[in-house]
């Protein structure tokens, strides 16, 4: 995010927040990974690969027996989602959509070739998509966004650890997405997150937050 907490401006092209090395550091932790999801919009607005660039990194994860991507989920309400999106049409992985119930009939249709369709409830359950993934085998999910996802993963009490990434410099436009929206969230002045960690990577800097007794310090 922004120094201001902002995770883009309110252009149409997405903004690169993060500088080379930081970008390498997020694809290691995609190879660590068994799934990583976003919303919708950012799949819209962004249209992400979601794959792990680095080959060796591919080859470590083949070499585990591991497919060389994470697992690509994804979350809608109204299933208005291109099948010729990246998220869809990049990387021999599995790619799941859990789309709300009335919306499920219609997003098979749309998008069955291409992906799996799982009814999520009305509006779509974390809890229930988190314990459906862990069905799956997925053991370790990393959430990349955008605002609405990290706000319903941290509310809901669902996040172990939180990696949060500050630019130097600011949007200043509140017509923007933030980091999160509004929300109760577990941690306020009476019950503080525990920082696991400082890293400054070039001009931007790293923090690690512990938010629940999974984290794990070596990851
Ligand atoms: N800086 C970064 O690291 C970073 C990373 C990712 C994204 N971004 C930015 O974040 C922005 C997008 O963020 P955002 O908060 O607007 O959107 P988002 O979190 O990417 O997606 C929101 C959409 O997800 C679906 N959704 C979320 N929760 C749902 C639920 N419980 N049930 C059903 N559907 C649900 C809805 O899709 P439908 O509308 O289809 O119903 C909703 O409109 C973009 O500007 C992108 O560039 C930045």
């Amino acid at each position: 995010m922004s120094i201001d907490g902002y995770l883009d401006d309110a252009a149409q092209e997405r903004l690169l927040l993060s500088n080379d090395a930081d970008f390498d550091r997020v694809d290691e932790v995609r190879a660590g990974c068994d799934a990583i999801l976003v919303g919708a919009t950012t799949i819209r607005q962004d249209d992400p690969r979601l794959l792990v660039r680095s080959a060796e990194r591919q080859a470590a994860r083949a070499a585990r027996g591991e497919p060389p991507h994470p697992v690509k989920v994804t979350v809608t309400g109204s299933c208005d989602i291109e099948p010729t999106a990246r998220f869809f049409t990049l990387g021999d992985v599995d790619k799941l959509v859990y789309c709300a119930s009335a919306t499920c009939p219609d997003a098979r249709k749309r998008l069955g070739e291409v992906a799996t369709v799982i009814d999520g409830g009305d509006p779509v359950d974390l809890h229930l998509v988190t314990a459906d993934l862990a069905a799956r085998g997925v053991r370790r999910l990393m959430v990349e966004g955008g605002g609405t996802m990290h706000t319903q993963f941290l509310t809901a009490g669902l996040v172990d650890e939180l990696q949060l990434v500050v630019a130097p410099f600011f949007v200043g436009d509140s017509r923007a997405p933030r980091f999160v929206g509004d929300g109760e969230f577990p941690w306020g002045p009476g019950h503080r997150a525990r920082l696991a960690g400082v890293r400054q990577i070039g001009d931007v800097v790293l923090l690690r937050y512990a938010l629940s007794d999974r984290f794990s310090e070596d990851r």
